[in-house]
């Protein structure tokens, strides 16, 4: 064959494009819906609560704004309250005051599709009667008896709630008039590994495995979907990813608010069910897991599954080593004094449960033997913020010693879920000047930069999805009793042992977590403050 030179110039790969990204212009829908989702409807369970009006409604509406809703669609509310659709789509208005592009006629259209029934959780008549109107009301709406059925209601009523709608025929997929049948619950899913099992047998009495969607949002968060991209759709980041190159993982979710009115469940619960057990572990895993042979849902589980079955049992006795426990104490938010959680309502004024907690955990894998992941989580501190920080390891050796020291700051990947929604990547460069020395400087991608398609906040991709029956970014069980496995043991130590009341470290609301005299270090060590231009 003859050698053209041509052919070198005319094949040689396209010129890399210099600056920002280009705008694709991707037009709105084409980021909404990847399948049309079919006709159904959505019946949530509690709907006289909180997450329906703040959350769930707000969230179906915009979509329904987005032409993201399925035609036809409705929504069914159910609680114990005496509302009537009158009065449900009332209440419900008032939840929808945050959604950017709402007017009064667009209200009106979505207000249609709303309707409510009363109902008693424990009363098999009451199902019974919800089945006979359903399928009255898909008959009249042409929605093929297509169903989702959304727990909103007290975790302690999951099970007896599930088995009502399975006994009343509900869960029973494509026979007579049923078309396929999906029910969501929200964490916490069992609050030890025995009660999740508990949990799970009862919904799979009625309901079989692709049918149950167990949402954690912190998984339909844009950011955090995005993890899986950057890690897997880049060459340059993987070959560094593991021990060789990584010093420690920081993963953060920081919060400001307290508990809220939600002492009740909080009691119980503390940071480290309310927390770790399902949103900290999704985005360790996230980090962690190696890449699957292909993007769909069992597969991707699949290798979260395998962290999670890497992470290294705590030596319970030796628990100080890798769990730091607190909870807040009165302080100022925002400059405004708030209260300490004992003192917050409903709350026991001798309570011992954590608000607060940073963990040490190794995961024991060819990847990454020996480098810790520090986890915290904790309420009333002083920033909302939620990212996962990559510290890589110092350089090997410094050629700049006799003028800069031996120290050189190294490289950090941060990936920003919240309130910065991007990826920034710390690296050292030379500060302009005659005199050598070194400044930290970032290289930024912001998330929305050059996108201006519509933004879908968690609850409402995980609607989606599950109107869709993609269960990526819901939990398998198998997930779930692992974690569980893994934080059992832990949690009973904490709440049994005789030391439970030292273990328990006071933090001033508005600070960032514990802190010890010996160890000036803490959780704002690990985060690095923003602002930090560290010049050797
Ligand atoms: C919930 C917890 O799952 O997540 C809350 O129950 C917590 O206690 C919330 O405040 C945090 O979510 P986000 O999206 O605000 O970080």
């Amino acid at each position: 064959m003859e050698f053209d030179s041509k052919d070198l110039i005319r094949n040689a790969p396209p010129a890399v494009a210099k600056g920002k990204a280009p705008d694709l212009e991707v037009p709105p829908e084409a980021c909404l819906i990847e399948g049309q989702a079919e006709p159904c409807t959505v019946v949530i369970i509690g709907a006289s609560g909180d997450l329906t009006q703040r959350k769930l409604v707000p969230a179906l509406f915009n979509l329904y704004l987005n032409a993201g809703l399925p035609e036809p669609f409705f929504i069914v509310g159910c609680g114990r309250t005496e509302l009537g659709d009158r009065g449900f789509r009332d209440k419900m208005k008032k939840g929808i005051s945050g959604v950017s592009q709402h007017t009064d006629s667009k209200w009106k259209g979505f207000a249609e599709c709303l309707f409510y029934r009363s109902i008693d959780y424990r009363d098999p008549s009451s199902f019974s009667d919800l089945a006979g109107y359903l399928k009255e009301m898909d008959k009249k709406h042409g929605t093929g008896g297509n169903r989702i059925f959304y727990l909103a209601v007290p975790p302690s009523l999951y099970e007896d709630v599930a088995q009502m709608i399975g006994r009343s025929g509900l869960a029973v997929e494509n026979k007579g008039d049923n078309g396929w049948s999906r029910i969501v619950v929200e964490k916490p899913f069992g609050r030890d590994l025995e009660t999740a099992g508990d949990l799970d047998r009862s919904l799979h009495d009625h309901f079989k495995e692709h049918q149950i969607f167990r949402i954690d949002h912190y998984l339909a968060k844009e950011t955090v979907q995005n993890i899986l991209m950057f890690r897997f759709a880049n060459s340059i980041f993987e070959p560094l990813w593991n021990r060789r190159y990584i010093d420690h993982v920081v993963i953060t979710t920081a919060e400001t608010l307290g508990v809220e009115h939600r002492a009740g469940y909080y009691e119980e619960a503390g940071v480290l069910r309310d927390m770790f057990q399902n949103h900290m572990m999704q985005l360790l895993a996230l980090t962690a897991m190696e890449p699957p042979s292909l993007f769909e849902a069992n597969r991707v589980r699949d290798e979260k599954v395998k962290v999670y079955r890497s992470l290294r049992p705590f030596p319970v006795k030796d628990l100080e080593k890798y769990l730091t426990v607190g909870q807040y104490g009165p302080g100022t938010i925002d400059a405004e004094a708030v209260p300490g959680y004992r003192d917050e309502p409903g709350v026991d004024a001798n309570s011992l449960t954590p608000t607060f907690a940073m963990m040490k955990i190794f995961l024991d894998n060819w990847r990454w033997q020996g480098v810790p992941f520090y986890l915290c989580s904790g309420k009333r501190l002083a920033q909302k913020l939620t990212e996962i920080a990559i510290q890589f390891k110092e350089v090997p050796h410094s050629m700049f010693r006799q003028v800069l020291g031996e120290y050189i700051t190294a490289n950090r990947l941060t990936i920003g879920i919240y309130p910065d929604e991007k990826i920034t990547l710390t690296f050292q460069t030379k500060n302009p000047g005659a005199r050598v020395c070194l400044r930290s400087v970032t290289m930024d991608f912001e998330y929305s930069q050059n996108y201006k398609g519509p933004i879908l906040d968690s609850y409402e991709k995980a609607l989606l999805d599950c109107m869709l029956g993609d269960q990526m970014l819901f939990w398998r069980q198998d997930g779930v009793e692992l974690c569980w496995s893994f934080l059992t043991p832990i949690l009973e130590q904490c709440e049994t042992c005789r030391e439970r009341q030292e273990m328990l470290f006071p933090y001033t609301a508005g600070s960032w977590g514990p802190r010890f005299p010996e160890d000036p270090g803490g959780l704002d060590s690990l985060i690095e403050p923003k602002t930090s231009q560290g010049t050797a």
